[in-house]
Formats: C-alpha cells, structure tokens, sequence
C-alpha cells in the first residue's frame, strides 16, 4: 500500500509482509537510513545539539556508530556489564531505568534511594516524556565507563556528540526496556507452565540462592529464557514500525520502487500474522525451537547494520532481571494489557498490569505497575 503521511511531501510505501521486508532490507545500502521525528530534529537544531546516534545520517551516522558499536553491541563487550547490573536488580522492577543508566553513565542514578537524587528524578520524567535534553548528563560529575571507551576508541568524538549519543541511548534504552520487561511479565503471570518452566531453568543454571549474582558465563547457558524473551517481544512489540529510505531501486512485492523511496515496515502486524505464526496471539516460547521460522518475520530491534545497537546489553539486562526476580516471586495471573496504543511506540492506555507474591509467602500479593 502506498500512502501521504500527514505533513509530508512524498508517499510512503507499507509493507506488511516478511519476503517484501528481506526486498527492502537488502536494498538498504551501507549507511540505512531511516525517517526522522521533525520535532527533534527541530529542537536539537534550534540547540545547536549534535544530531546524535538515531537521528544522524551518512558519514556522521557511521562515525557515531562505529564508535558506540563496539563497546556495548558483541555480545561478550554487552555480557562484561553483568556485573554492573547484578547489584542494581534487587530493587526488583523500578531497577530498569537505572539499570540502563549505569552502564551508559558508569555510575547509578540514585533515583530509587530512600532519598532520591532530585537531578535523577528529573532526568528519567524527561525520559518518559520523550522530551531531549542534555542538562542532566552535563551536570553529570564524570563520564562512566562505556563513555569513556568511546571517546577512547575515536577521537573526532566530540563532547557535543557524546552528550547527544549519550542521551539518545538513555532514550532509546530507558523506556523501551523497562516497557518490555513489563509486558515478558504480564505474559508470564498469565501463563503459568511457561512460567514453571522457566524458573525451573533459573534453578538449573543459577541455583536457588535468591541472591546469587549472575556472570556472563550463567548468560550463556539459558536456552529457554533466549526463547521466552524472543517470543515476548514478538507477542507485544515494543517498537511496532520502522522505516527505510531505499538506498537504490528495487522491486518490492513485484512493484518498481526507485531509489530514495520511503518504506514503513509493519513489523508488529507481520509478527502477529498466522501465516508466519500459528496461533499468533499465544505466548508460546517453544515455537522458537522450530529451525524454519521466517527470518524476518519478527524484528524487534529491527536488522542490518542499523539494527538496535543497545540489543546486547538490553537481552542482557533481562535476563538478569528475570532470573533475580523468578528465584524471589511468583508473577500471579493479571489481566491482559487493555487499551493499546501506538504513539511512537506500542504502549498501554494504563499501567501494564502485573502482580507479585513472594515465593515463600503463600498469602501476601503485590501489585506492581
Ligand atoms: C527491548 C529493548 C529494545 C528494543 C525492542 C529496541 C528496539 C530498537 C529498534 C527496532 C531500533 C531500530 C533499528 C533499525 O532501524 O533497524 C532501535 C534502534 C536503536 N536502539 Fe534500541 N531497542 C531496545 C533497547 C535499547 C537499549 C537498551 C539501547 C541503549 C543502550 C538502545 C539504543 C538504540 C539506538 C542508539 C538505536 C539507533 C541505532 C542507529 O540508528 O544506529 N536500544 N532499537
């Protein structure tokens, strides 16, 4: 289908069919490029702010990302975080925004102290409202870790694109992790065997001390965990779109589309489709055993050399998360999320429902949303 978008000047093209999404993915060309949201562009312009990772294009882009690639995307540079992670994740649920932080910025935000550190709490509402602003990170003491390989690593990064990439991961990561974490949650609440049996693996690789802190080496041993995750972020899919600019022609679908078309992949809509999926709309983490599921028939964090960079350590800190939280609680039956809405990303009119008891006390239940 081909649409006008408002305020636009060119049509986009959806494509809401795996083989049509492999079409446009291998027409990306070496530096994808995808559609920008105007009103950052805007601020960051009016700022004079870097463009940052997500939204630069061409030699920028590449530069940005050659920098960040390598000190958070393999998996073994993303797995070293673990430890930074670990201590943060029994704060339970509440922990994914810092958690996020702490490896972006090297140090914990502080928002979940007993007194939280105001600059922190400003900085995550920020966040949640999807407004840029680079405030908090200059006011931040020092840069951390993964900050400071990047600059290491390249020396035409300046302080404005680190700041600027710098939010961007903190955007980027901050919500839709904990957004996703929350939704694995709900699904699991309401599918007790997967739950079971998931909890039976943690045993298995862990142990049953609640408190034992994971390494990169106990990642590397969960196999039905690696299936839960990928199935529920098939099942509620965060980031529901994405979009490229064709990089040269291409046919698509069977129709000529010349280069520099706009494309919209419906990744949500092709995730959810029976043809792809049987019974497409149950959380089924054993499907993913199956060797001829469609390569590109479920992309959350999209593909190619434009994919999630954040991936890694985002697998990563669920894992830990859930591991810590499944040795510690019993998610209870809650309802499924109602009141679906698309605004930018997929999110829940309300609070994502979700209900814990501890796993030694049979009668007490938290509600946590
Ligand atoms: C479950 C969690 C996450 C999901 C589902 C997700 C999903 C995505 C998707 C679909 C894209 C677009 C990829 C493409 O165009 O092919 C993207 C890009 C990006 N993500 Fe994530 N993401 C997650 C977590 C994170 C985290 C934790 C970080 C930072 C540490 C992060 C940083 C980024 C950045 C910087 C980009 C832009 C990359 C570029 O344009 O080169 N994401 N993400």
């Amino acid at each position: 289908m081909r649409a006008r978008l408002p305020g636009e000047s060119c049509d986009t093209v959806f494509v809401a069919d795996a083989d049509m999404v492999a079409e446009v993915l291998r027409a990306e060309g070496s530096i994808p490029k995808r559609k920008n949201a105007p009103t950052w562009e805007y601020y960051r312009n009016k700022n004079n702010v870097s463009m940052g990772l997500v939204f630069e294009d061409g030699d920028e882009w590449e530069r940005l990302r050659s920098a960040v690639q390598t000190p958070i995307f393999p998996p073994k540079n993303a797995h070293a975080y673990c430890p930074a992670v670990g201590p943060a994740t029994t704060q339970v649920m509440d922990v994914v925004e810092d958690a996020v932080t702490t490896i972006i910025l090297g140090q914990r935000l502080g928002a979940l102290d007993v007194e939280p550190n105001p600059l922190a709490l400003e900085m995550i509402r920020a966040v949640y409202a999807q407004i840029v602003t680079t405030g908090p990170v200059l006011l931040m003491p020092e840069f951390g870790s993964f900050l400071g390989q990047v600059l290491q690593r390249d020396a035409t990064i300046t302080r404005r694109d680190l700041l600027s990439t710098a939010v961007d991961l903190l955007l980027a990561g901050i919500d839709i992790t904990s957004r996703s974490l929350l939704s694995t949650m709900n699904l699991l609440g309401r599918y007790p065997n997967v739950q079971a049996k998931l909890r039976d693996e943690i045993y298995a690789v862990v142990g049953t001390d609640p408190n034992a802190q994971l390494d990169a080496s106990h990642l590397a041993k969960f196999k039905y965990l690696k299936n839960v995750l990928k199935e529920a972020s098939r099942v509620f899919m965060v980031v529901p779109i994405n979009t490229r600019f064709l990089a040269r022609d291409a046919v698509v679908g069977g129709y000529a589309l010349p280069q520099g078309t706009a494309v919209l992949l419906a990744s949500e809509t092709i995730a959810h489709s029976p043809k792809y999926f049987a019974d497409p709309e149950t959380f089924s983490p054993d499907r993913w055993d199956a060797k001829d599921i469609h390569p590109f028939a479920s992309l959350p964090f999209g593909l190619g050399s434009r994919m999630c960079v954040g991936r890694r350590v985002s697998e990563m800190e669920m894992t830990v998360i859930l591991a810590h939280l499944l040795g510690r609680f019993e998610i209870l039956p809650a309802p499924a999320p109602q009141d679906i809405i698309f605004n930018v990303l997929l999110s829940t009119a309300g609070p994502m429902p979700v209900k814990f008891r501890p796993l030694d006390a049979k009668s007490v239940a938290t509600t946590v949303s």
